[in-house]
């Protein structure tokens, strides 16, 4: 999408895709640095190494505890995460609303996208946040960050994954985020039980599968619910991570055109 991006405004540049080992993310950008990069987007599983390889964290992308875009200007090194705001405009875009407006269930919330979108949605100030993860014990010192951002403004609480408790949850929340990798493979389980969700509910699925939808998108196309795929995160993400580096609004038809051609 980025070099569709790059041609539809004109700016004699490319976008590669360079692998890193863990551990030398530093160097790496030390390295992209020397060569004339002019910025970076870095994924799992290097997204919290980049929040210590930076000179400059941009406050959003400290508080959501990663690093996902870099941009290089006059030999500093700007840390960004553009995962967050990607979030809320690919709300906006999906189901036309505001996440202030809404009641939310991320359910793995304690892994890094579903820390991102918990602690984005607080700061958007949505009306509720329930918070599953399969590693409950992870969810206790999210919690605790929420509530340092959330102003009061948001209630929050915690539930199991168990099915049978999550099919309960859902008559209280309008939003649900499936933030775990489960889906990512044909033959993994269901997140939901069969028939639990409702014709009002938004459904969003940060996972994307390119040949066919994920079991989440077939059971809310199967309820009649309004639902986006991990497809719109992704476009939404790297406009921002564009504008970061070149100071302009990103070409997001020529974007998503190229996303959906890769
Ligand atoms: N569309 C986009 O642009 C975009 C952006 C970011 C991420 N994503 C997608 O979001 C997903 C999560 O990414 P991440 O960076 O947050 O990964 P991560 O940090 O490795 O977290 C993985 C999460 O999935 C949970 N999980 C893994 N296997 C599970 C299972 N069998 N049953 C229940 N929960 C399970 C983990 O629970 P535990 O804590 O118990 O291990 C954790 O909450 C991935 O599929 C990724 O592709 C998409």
């Amino acid at each position: 999408m980025h070099n569709p991006a790059l041609q539809a405004c004109g700016i004699e540049a490319q976008y590669v895709r360079v692998q890193v080992p863990i551990g030398h993310v530093q160097e790496a950008f030390g390295l992209f640095q020397r060569q004339g990069f002019l910025g970076v987007n870095i994924t799992i599983p290097h997204k919290f190494e980049a929040l210590d390889a930076v000179d400059v964290i941009d406050p959003l992308a400290q508080k959501l505890g990663a690093v996902n875009t870099l941009a290089i200007r006059n030999g500093q090194l700007f840390g960004y995460n553009t995962d967050g705001p990607g979030f809320l405009r690919s709300v906006q875009e999906a189901f036309s609303a505001e996440v202030k407006d809404l009641r939310i269930l991320i359910i793995g919330a304690g892994g890094g996208a579903g820390r991102a979108v918990a602690v984005q949605s607080v700061l958007a100030g949505c009306k509720s946040l329930l918070l599953a993860n399969r590693t409950e014990c992870k969810l206790q010192p999210l919690l605790a960050e929420l509530h340092q951002c959330a102003n009061g403004q948001t209630s929050l609480q915690t539930c199991s994954l168990d099915a049978h408790d999550l099919a309960k949850r859902l008559s209280t929340v309008d939003l649900i985020i499936n933030a775990t990798s489960l889906g990512m493979k044909a033959e993994d389980k269901a997140l939901l039980p069969a028939g639990c969700l409702e014709s009002r509910h938004l459904v969003y699925d940060m996972v994307y599968r390119a040949n066919e939808p994920t079991e989440l998108m077939q059971q809310a196309k199967a309820a009649g619910a309004k639902q986006a795929d991990g497809m719109c995160l992704l476009l939404h993400q790297g406009a921002i991570s564009f504008e970061h580096w070149f100071d302009q609004p990103a070409p997001i038809e020529a974007m998503r055109t190229g996303l959906l051609a890769a």
